[in-house]
């Protein structure tokens, strides 16, 4: 599409005009007007359930507008199915993986490519395609590998492949770094800097500050369906960005109040897994917020997961005030008082044809014996809905209608009613608005108050930098390190995490 000589201000990639998508009871988008320039980045921000994820949908021809109209190239778009976006151009990574997790990486990459119209792909060739596109993002997987295997960094990037796949002119990525490390994002940043220099119009939805300053060149804020202001990145700060964003005061993004620590609650020693994790011993004291930092495959996961029984560990022991426990299996845990917010919500168990209401009672409910109360049940999920924000018409409404960041604010909500003892949150922040973060960082904070053990994964160090005692850092399966809180530092984690200065393994 890019003529070789680019004109003073080129025609916009994609124009839209009183775009509006209503679902049952709820206005998703409304009027939107908006011209997208291409060879930049227009971000896309606003709480969760603003609007955004639909919008993307609705330019991607995967929902049809209910009103209003979409111009891509100066030409008019009637909306024929999804089909039309390759011919069109556009491209949409999701916030949810639309990945098919038993096929190969070559497979996933080669799905909606004109299957049959050759009469058979060979498999060769898909390969060979394959393995270019994947160093393009800089995956180092075999192109034969199942992608249920993979981690979910790595799925990111077989989806940003498959995207790339498509000549696109316009690329959406819905929240593309939410599994990404921070190296992992800055080569994102790489991948779409070369792509607007090709011309290339990327929509990119983000609710992480840093990264909308750092790639963006205009931010839209959107706020109930619409259009609350479109500003080039340069004139905006962070706290007019958050003001946009939220519409109120957002005191205090990491409300951590630190006290002194009391008993060892939750002790771990010699524990193993395979390579995944080994050898791990630490302790977590009541009151005490740890830390797990690390690279994406360094084992945090892994060792939650362990703990936890999701995968049995094959060594060590895991002691709660003092007892020894047997943990065969998640019930195990969950029955002795260990939760896990994983990292991967769509699996997490969430029932997704039921509303707020059940969903959050759910995990409690095996411990508890008698009678469901379904008034108690109804107030807990109204409770949870008004201190977590969670954007949703009545409790009752099927979780899967709710847009990505509420719904994870459903699992979150089901943890904190369990009552446990001990906790493991990884990536909690990940796909929540500012303002949810920083009421979600206030419930650990107040888990933590209570007396509570947490252990909090993130590859955000921010967030652990702000919210923990202590971090433990991770490299191939052993902890490598432990950094006190009068010791922290951006630098001193990255070191510890990359081997960058204690050089052996
Ligand atoms: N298929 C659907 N059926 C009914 N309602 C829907 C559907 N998809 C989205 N919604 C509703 O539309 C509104 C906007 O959702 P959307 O997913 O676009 O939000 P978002 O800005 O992407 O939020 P997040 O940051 O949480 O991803 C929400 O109220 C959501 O519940
Ligand atoms: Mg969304």
């Amino acid at each position: 599409m890019a003529p070789n000589a680019r004109p003073e201000h080129p025609p916009p990639a994609v124009v839209l005009r009183g775009l509006a998508k209503r679902f049952p009871g709820v206005a998703a988008v409304s009027d939107v007007d908006l011209e997208i320039q291409p060879g930049a980045v227009h971000v896309f921000a606003g709480e969760n359930g603003a609007g955004k994820s639909t919008l993307m949908k609705l330019i991607a021809q995967i929902e049809p507008p209910s009103a209003g109209r979409i111009e891509v190239d100066g030409a008019a778009v009637h909306y024929q199915g999804p089909g039309q976006a390759r011919r069109l151009g556009i491209a949409m990574v999701h916030q949810e993986f639309a990945l098919a997790p038993d096929l190969s990486v070559a497979e996933n990459l080669s799905i909606g490519q004109e299957p049959g119209r050759f009469g058979w792909i060979s498999r060769g060739a898909e390969r060979r395609a394959a393995d270019a596109l994947l160093r393009t993002v800089g995956l180092d997987v075999h192109p034969g590998q199942r992608v249920g295997r993979l981690s979910t960094a790595e799925q990111q990037r077989v989806e940003l492949a498959k995207a790339l796949a498509v000549d696109a002119g316009v690329l959406i990525l819905d929240e593309p770094t939410a599994s990404l490390t921070e190296q992992q994002a800055r080569e994102l940043f790489a991948i779409i800097r070369t792509l607007t220099a090709r011309g290339i119009a990327v929509l990119y939805i983000s609710h992480r500050l840093d990264e909308i300053f750092e790639i963006g060149d205009t931010v839209t804020v959107m706020r109930d369906g619409s259009v609350v202001a479109t500003k080039p990145v340069a004139d905006l700060d962070e706290n007019r960005l958050v003001g946009l964003m939220v519409g109120r005061d957002v005191a205090n993004l990491y409300p951590r109040t630190f006290r002194e620590p009391g008993a060892v609650r939750l002790s771990v020693r010699g524990l193993s897994r395979g390579t995944a994790v080994r050898d791990a011993s630490f302790d977590v004291r009541a009151g005490e917020v740890v830390g797990l930092a690390g690279l994406v495959g360094a084992g945090r996961t892994e060792l939650a997961r362990a703990v936890f029984g999701a995968e049995p560990p094959h060594a060590g022991t895991v002691t709660l005030d003092g007892t020894e426990l047997r943990i065969r299996g998640p019930a195990d845990a969950i029955a002795a008082g260990i939760g896990y917010l994983t990292e991967s919500r769509k699996t997490d168990g969430l029932a997704l044809q039921l509303g707020l209401d059940k969903n959050v009672t759910l995990a409690r409910l095996p411990m508890r014996a008698g009678l469901i109360d379904l008034g108690a049940e109804r107030r807990t999920a109204e409770r949870e809905r008004d201190r977590l924000r969670i954007r949703v018409p009545r409790v009752g409404r099927p979780v899967q209608l709710l847009s990505g960041g509420n719904q994870q604010k459903v699992v979150l909500a089901r943890w904190l009613e369990t009552g446990a003892d001990v906790l493991f949150f990884d990536e909690p922040g990940r796909g929540m608005d500012v303002g949810a973060k920083s009421e979600m960082f206030q419930q650990v904070d107040a888990l933590a108050a209570d007396g509570r053990a947490i252990v909090l994964i993130s590859s955000y160090l921010p967030e652990l930098l702000n919210m923990c005692d202590r971090i433990l850092v991770m490299r191939a399966g052993r902890i490598v390190g432990e950094v006190a809180r009068a010791d922290f530092s951006e630098e001193r984690i990255v070191a510890l995490a990359t081997g960058a200065k204690d050089g052996h393994e």
